[in-house]
């Protein structure tokens, strides 16, 4: 994994992403998360390479929370097609907030470049998310009952986050968000690099690191 960093100068929207990482993206397909959402579930990595394989348009995940006017909501028709898409709606027309992890295809670079900043002076990702859907080019996928979605942007979500995180991992013995055990269990990484990675880090996450090599020996 390869990590570039481009600065925001000042808070012009989320949408401007696209206009600052314009080079790094080049002619591909783009995902973009916010830093502070997370996302958990059995079945997530399958929802992804879905987004992934979409060859046009742009694909969004709604969630259903209890509070949406703090979010961009999505309403349906019956069939959960997406109708209408609204950034902090103060008469939410559903439950389904739009979460922080969209996937675009190369035409989100011009489309950002030609949008206008908002009221409060950003561009909306909202509204990049609403010239895909008048252009019948939105796919909404719903991560239902059994996913999280959380957000760490004040310090009680982050406590929050850390607390269900911690809860899960703890039951389990198993991590969550581990790079070096996902590499090695997709086999980007051999078990040698791995062994080399847990001796660098000398905390209980290397000692997890290693027991998974220990326990793949036990089981052999
Ligand atoms: C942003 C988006 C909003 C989305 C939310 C998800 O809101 O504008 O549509 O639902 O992220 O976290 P912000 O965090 O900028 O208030």
């Amino acid at each position: 994994m390869r990590i570039e960093y481009a600065q925001q100068e000042q808070p012009r929207g989320i949408a401007e992403a696209f206009i600052i990482g314009e080079k790094f993206i080049g002619n591909d397909k783009v995902a973009l998360i916010l830093g502070d959402n997370i996302f958990f579930g059995s079945g997530l990595a399958h929802e992804l390479q879905k987004a992934v394989s979409q060859s046009e348009g742009a694909c969004v995940f709604g969630y259903h929370v209890k509070d949406p006017q703090r979010y961009g909501v999505i309403s349906f028709d019956d069939e959960y097609n997406a109708l209408s898409l609204e950034e902090k709606p103060k008469k939410p027309k559903s439950y389904w907030a739009v979460t922080g992890l969209y996937f675009y295809d190369n035409e989100v670079v011009k489309i950002a470049k030609k949008m206008k900043p908002s009221a409060r002076g950003e561009l909306e990702i909202t509204d990049l998310n609403n010239y895909y859907l008048k252009n019948k080019k939105l796919k909404v996928r719903l991560l239902r009952q059994g996913y999280a979605w959380l957000d760490t942007g004040t310090y009680d979500s982050l406590i929050d986050a850390s607390m269900f995180i911690k809860t899960i991992e703890d039951r389990q013995g198993l991590k969550i968000g581990c790079i070096e055990e996902a590499a090695y269990r997709a086999g980007n990484i051999t078990k040698k690099r791995l062994l080399k990675l847990s001796g660098t880090i000398k905390t209980s996450y290397g000692e997890y690191l290693k027991k998974i090599i220990e326990d793949e020996e036990d089981a052999v």
